[in-house]
């Protein structure tokens, strides 16, 4: 198992392994993802093994521009061009009626399908020379905390993939924001590196929220995701000995302090919490940010790591 630098050769190799229906993981501008034909049933179904991901938590399929959509998507409102023209190439999602090409493994049963237009100059290099939608769920095993770095890939995945191609630090550290178009309003599925104020200020009304009972329409919202093995508590200050995340100083080695700023934040989280949860050393505490909109991606993956399994 080898991380590669992308070179022309390991792109172009990337593409092959893709195409031959195997297993690569691939930089994104949001987390790295492990990668594979979207349309090929028995490769998506390696990547759902390889996770150790539920049958019905639905893939993100990553097309090289909008003028892709439809071989994935079988329709979309206006309102997608206008969002995509604003957002794509970058971290948000749509969720769309798909084609009956797409296999149901890849949506998890679902009538929709999820597309994304990827900004990393790599991760779009792949696709167009792979000639494919690519399959990419975070590269993680399931409820695990997304890489960031080339680094960060857990072992699992590592086993089951050709390589990883390195492209450095991700740029944005969250995941992208899924908005579902497929069904009435414009509503978020999963608040993400696209804020909800910039979708709305484009939309030019309020969007909706997960809708209750809302696991068909958003599957894969389990409650503990993105989650350190050491545990996670959101407080109001950090216990002095504690390990943690901090917006103060940190008053020992294992509290990181972390930027006011939330895109800042959401850039270095996963991979702070990782270094926490490599150590060790109990439950990591978490400073909770300011209770403001612009916070809502950051504040949904906390929340979703410190809940916990009972
Ligand atoms: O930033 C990202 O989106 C990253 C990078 C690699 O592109 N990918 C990612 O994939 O976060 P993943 O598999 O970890 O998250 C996919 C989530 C699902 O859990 C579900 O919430 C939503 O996207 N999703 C996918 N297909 C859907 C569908 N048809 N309907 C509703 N939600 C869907
Ligand atoms: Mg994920």
């Amino acid at each position: 198992m080898s991380v590669l630098s992308p070179t022309v050769d390991a792109i172009r190799d990337a593409a092959r392994v893709i195409r031959e229906g195997g297993l690569v993981v691939l930089p994104t501008e949001t987390v790295y993802g492990l990668g594979c034909d979207a349309l090929n049933p028995e490769a998506v179904a390696k990547v759902f093994e390889a996770k150790g991901r539920p049958q019905d938590n639905p893939l993100i399929v990553h097309i090289s521009g909008f003028d892709q959509l439809g071989t994935v998507a079988a329709s979309w409102p206006p309102l997608a061009e206008k969002l995509a023209a604003q957002f794509w190439p970058g971290p948000m999602t749509l969720v769309l009626p798909k084609l009956d090409r797409v296999p149901v493994v890849t949506t998890a049963g679902l009538d929709t399908v999820a597309v994304r237009v990827p900004s990393h100059p790599v991760m779009r290099a792949v696709i167009e020379l792979a000639k494919r939608p690519i399959a990419a769920p975070s590269a993680n095993v399931f409820m695990g905390l997304s890489p960031t770095k080339a680094e960060d890939i857990d072992p699992e995945i590592l086993v089951e993939a050709e390589f990883v191609l390195d492209g450095g630090p991700c740029e944005l550290g969250l995941e992208s924001t899924v908005v579902d178009l497929s069904d009435g309003g414009p509503r978020i599925l999963r608040p993400g590196a696209v804020s909800r104020a910039d979708i709305q200020a484009l939309v030019g009304q309020p969007l909706g929220h997960i809708p209750p009972g809302g696991v068909r329409r958003s599957p894969g919202q389990h409650l503990r995701h993105y989650a350190p093995r050491s545990g996670l508590r959101l407080v109001s200050e950090l216990e002095p000995d504690a390990p943690g995340l901090t917006f103060g100083e940190p008053a020992n080695d294992s509290q990181v302090r972390m930027p006011a700023d939330p895109k800042a934040y959401g850039a270095v989280l996963y991979s702070a919490l990782r270094r926490l949860d490599v150590s060790g050393k109990g439950t990591i505490q978490v400073e909770s940010p300011p209770d403001r909109p612009e916070w809502e991606a950051v504040m949904d993956r906390l929340r979703k790591a410190s809940a916990t399994l009972f």
